[in-house]
């Protein structure tokens, strides 16, 4: 038989309800904060998330799935690569479709999206190889924190809107690129006397992009990298004054959060303010559901004139897991059908399709059985489906017009026309 490759699933039915209402209140939240949706391909050259993400991330460097497509054997290929994350797809879309042209001064492009992502990551509860984010990206000329605080206040209503209430927000300053190079410096100096105690892949950031160091969950060398200088002790005024006012602005709107000088993200185009909000419950060891940041300068390094940006992703699949238990219940019974139909005889379900459909129209859920069975096993199969009510349609129904509607919680049965049964459940 014939499975899912490893880290990849399927989301099955019953964890539908739970999916839907993430998206649901992720686009409200969006539609209220001005956001656009764009849909930009799965599939992109490698070169954009090369330059963009970073040659020297672990998402370029190892966990990629890039392809050579050749269109014919003879050529050489194109190298083609799933996209790892979204915001270089995003930006090259901005800059592809000049969606600066016209732009006022201080004017604003709002986007947002949804969809599957892929990484070769080592699969584990919380990771996956594919999986999904909803993200949005806010660009322009301008790079006021006043446009990060309203961002992350859109995240805020949007998990109390879930009902996720246990997240911390953890907020840092990177710097500018001018700041990163002699930052850099700095670091490796500082790495340099202990580099033998650090594991192989230290030893490549070391050589690529020390920066990166920070990212490594080995024991042996945490430990080490947290002696190590913080960028964020060696901001420059400018970057530190952005900061400053990022905290003021998240304080006027009441928003808590945690600097967190050791969190540097796994992205290299992050300038200046970056974030995370942690989930706590439910999540183990992968609890980082949002994830973004301030990227000036990325639509430069991808050929576009000089844009600031800053944006976010949650992982949808994280989400789903951080949804307090009694909401999952309420949203998975929610999916149940309102009506579940039993037709007794040929002449009754001939009659049934007629009161279904009008039961449909008025907007229930409805679900008829075809086949031909014994009351009690139709019952069993009524509750089966979960749904709230079993209509009966037998012979004497048919006649009368009127059928026999069972309250399968209750057990409570009446006997009513089409219109009272609208009626009545419509109210509920
Ligand atoms: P990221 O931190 O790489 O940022 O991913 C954002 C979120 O996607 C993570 O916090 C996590 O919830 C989810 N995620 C990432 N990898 C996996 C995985 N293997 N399995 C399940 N969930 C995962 C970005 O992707 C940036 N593009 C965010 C951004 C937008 N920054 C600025 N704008």
């Amino acid at each position: 038989m014939i499975q899912t490759i490893r880290g990849t699933r399927d989301i099955l039915p019953e964890d539908i309800p739970l999916w839907h209402r993430i998206e649901d209140v992720a686009r409200e939240a969006f539609r209220r904060y001005g956001f656009a949706e764009i849909r930009t391909p799965i599939i992109e050259k490698t070169e954009l998330f090369a330059r963009g993400v970073g040659e020297s991330t672990d998402i370029v460097n190892k966990e990629m799935y890039t392809f050579v497509d050749r269109a014919r054997e003879d050529r050489d290929g194109e190298s083609i690569t799933l996209r790892p994350e979204n915001t270089a797809s995003v930006v090259r879309a901005y800059l592809q479709h000049k969606m600066f042209a016209d732009r006022s001064p201080g004017e604003l492009t709002r986007l947002y999206y949804v969809g599957p992502m892929f990484r070769r990551e080592r699969p584990q509860a919380g990771r996956y190889r594919q999986f999904y984010q909803i993200g949005a990206e806010v660009m322009g000329d301008s790079d006021d924190p006043a446009i990060e605080a309203e961002v992350i206040e859109m995240l805020d209503w949007f998990l109390r809107e879930l009902g996720i209430t246990e997240t911390t927000l953890l907020i840092n300053s990177v710097g500018d690129a001018t700041l990163r190079e002699e930052y850099l410096g700095r670091l490796r100096v500082a790495i340099e006397p202990d580099l033998s105690r650090y594991c192989a892949d230290c030893h490549h950031r070391y050589k690529t992009n020390a920066l990166r160091v920070f990212d490594c969950k080995n024991p042996d060398c945490r430990p080490l990298i947290a002696g190590l200088p913080t960028i964020t002790d060696s901001l420059d005024g400018a970057s530190r004054e952005h900061f400053e006012q990022f905290k003021a602005h998240l304080d006027a709107r009441g928003i808590t959060y945690t600097v967190q000088p050791e969190m540097v993200r796994g992205l290299d185009y992050y300038t200046r303010t970056a974030f995370e909000i942690i989930g706590s419950t439910g999540l183990g060891a992968q609890n980082t559901i949002v994830g973004g940041g301030r990227y000036d300068g990325l639509a430069e390094t991808l050929g576009g004139p000089p844009t600031k940006g800053f944006g976010f992703a949650f992982g949808l699949d994280r989400m789903v897991m951080a949804l307090p238990e009694t909401i999952s219940r309420d949203l998975r019974a929610a999916g149940a059908p309102d009506i579940f139909v039993v037709c007794m005889g040929e002449a009754a379900r001939q009659h049934a399709y007629h009161v279904v459909r009008e039961l449909r129209r008025a907007g229930l859920v409805v679900i008829l059985d075809f086949a031909d069975r014994k009351m009690k096993k139709a019952m069993a199969l009524a509750d089966k489906s979960r749904a709230r009510h079993a209509l009966i349609i037998g012979e004497n129904e048919v006649n009368e017009g009127r059928y026999a509607l069972k309250n399968l919680t209750s057990g409570e049965q009446e006997s009513l026309a089409v219109s009272d049964i609208i009626i009545k459940l419509q109210r509920n």
